[in-house]
């Protein structure tokens, strides 16, 4: 399956500006129209319980919504099998799932609940439009990530005359890279511990070869 990350934000990196819940009283009309594309080309939208309370998207037969919560039972008289679901589940358990329901396009569109997708290594590539603002309060884009992600930049555009930018990542996968506070010796491993190698942390960083360790280009 493949997983789309999709995000407005600030300048400084918030999805939401301050207290203010909606981000369509602050993101540009040019953005909405991007959303409103990639919505149309997957299969499945995941969010959060928060986003889904805000944003209150209403089912329809043409794609499935995902909603993650702890508590799924409590959403079990507004829930549609098959158009609006409610789910407690890991992120790669959720794909798995949809994988084997034969769905193949998911995106992503939470606010927090983004952040354990990117480290599980499922999320492919990122939309992020970063709108031409600082906010200086609001949620960050990917609070308490253990490890950093490398992405490559496959496209960019400007979309509108006062700046709002798109840009379109792909992750590099398989790939570890170590912060600048992580000790130098590292044991490098992806977000379920599996594949443990311990490597000497070297600078430069290289970032075009792929294939080996990230950080350590070995
Ligand atoms: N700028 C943007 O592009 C953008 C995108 C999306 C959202 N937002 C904004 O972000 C805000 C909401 O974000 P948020 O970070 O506060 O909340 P959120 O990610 O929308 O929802 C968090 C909730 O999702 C549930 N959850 C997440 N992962 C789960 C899992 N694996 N299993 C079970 N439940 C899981 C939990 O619900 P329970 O508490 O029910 O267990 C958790 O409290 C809103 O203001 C929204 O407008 C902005």
């Amino acid at each position: 399956m493949r997983v789309t990350l999709a995000t407005v934000m600030s300048v400084d990196a918030r999805i939401t500006q301050g207290e203010t819940v909606k981000t369509s009283f602050w993101r540009s009309v040019e953005d909405g129209a991007v959303l409103k594309k990639l919505i149309g080309q997957n299969q499945v939208l995941i969010m959060g319980r928060r986003t889904y309370q805000v944003v209150r998207p209403k089912p329809n037969d043409k794609r499935l919504l995902v909603i993650l919560t702890a508590n799924p039972e409590k959403f079990a008289d507004q829930a549609v099998p098959g158009s609006l679901e409610f789910v407690s589940l890991s992120p790669k358990q959720l794909v798995a799932l949809l994988d084997t329901r034969g769905y193949q396009t998911a995106l992503l569109l939470g606010g927090a609940s983004n952040v354990p997708f990117i480290e599980s290594g499922i999320v492919d590539e990122l939309y992020l439009t970063v709108e031409p603002s600082i906010f200086g309060e609001g949620l960050p884009l990917a609070q308490g990530m253990a490890a950093a992600t490398p992405l490559r930049l496959v496209e960019h555009q400007q979309l509108n005359r006062q700046g709002t930018l798109l840009l379109h990542y792909e992750v590099i996968k398989n790939t570890w890279l170590l912060r600048p506070t992580d000790s130098l010796t590292g044991q490098h491993q992806d977000a379920d511990g599996n594949n443990p190698v311990t490597q000497q942390m070297r600078a430069p960083h290289n970032i075009d070869n792929t294939e080996n360790c990230y950080c350590c280009n070995q």
